[in-house]
């Protein structure tokens, strides 16, 4: 039998302080399983792309999810997703009657984790996956696109989607707007909010502005 007095058995239960180096093996353990969290989970798929176009995996909210769809209704035919995650947009297009619904994302255990959410779904032959840079993804036949992308990025894809897509397009936009473009319906509020663009209207409105433009010019 231990014949520890009750002081000297509760002293031991009482937390310890940690001390500088308790701390320090802390903060370096939580370091360490953060970077091997981004090294193995995270960043493959992502060494080819230029270090200012890299965006972090978020998933949207079952809220945002909701608010893309509300901006989607009455739209038909195709749409992708660029950046689909872990798929939750491409598959809820799907189940509103969106096909081909299709999903662009370079990390590719975000990819085996979309197939696998399909499957458990029973609609793995309705919607795709694939691993593509979604930068060099061909847009010019997208009826309908949906993208929630850090703000940093949103600039140079305004470019991208301004470029390509055709004039019936559908752009919604998840949790961050569009920088320079006007919106035709918001739907949400903070951290859900979506913002849809139609490329008809916004086409017609960067043309007003050149033809404005040229007036004021020819004037001066
Ligand atoms: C904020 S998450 C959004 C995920 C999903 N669309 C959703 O709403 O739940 C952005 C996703 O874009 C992917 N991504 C970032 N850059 C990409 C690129 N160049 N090509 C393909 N996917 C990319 C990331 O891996 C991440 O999964």
């Amino acid at each position: 039998m231990d014949d520890d007095t009750p002081d000297e058995v509760f002293a031991d239960l009482r937390p310890k302080h940690l001390g500088v180096w308790g701390v320090a093996q802390i903060a370096a353990g939580t370091g360490l399983a953060v970077y091997a969290m981004w090294v193995g989970f995270l960043q493959p798929g992502f060494r080819k792309v230029p270090l200012r176009l890299q965006v972090p995996y978020i998933p949207a909210s079952r809220a945002q999810v909701q608010n893309v769809m509300t901006l989607l209704k009455g739209r038909k035919g195709g749409l992708v997703d660029l950046g689909s995650g872990d798929g939750r947009i491409v598959l809820e297009a799907h189940q509103h009657g969106f096909s081909p619904a299709v999903g662009y994302e370079l990390n590719p255990w975000l990819v085996r984790l979309s197939r696998f959410h399909a499957w458990r779904a029973g609609h793995q032959d309705k919607v795709s996956y694939r691993r593509e840079d979604l930068w060099k993804v061909d847009l010019t036949k997208c009826k309908n696109v949906t993208v929630f992308l850090a703000p940093s990025v949103l600039s140079l894809l305004q470019k991208k989607l301004q470029a390509e897509l055709p004039d019936d397009a559908l752009v919604v936009a998840g949790r961050f707007p569009l920088p320079d473009w006007k919106p035709c319906r918001i739907e949400g509020h903070g951290v859900d909010r979506a913002w849809a663009y139609s490329m008809q209207a916004h086409k017609q409105h960067a043309v007003r502005n050149d033809t404005e433009l040229t007036k004021e010019n020819e004037s001066s």
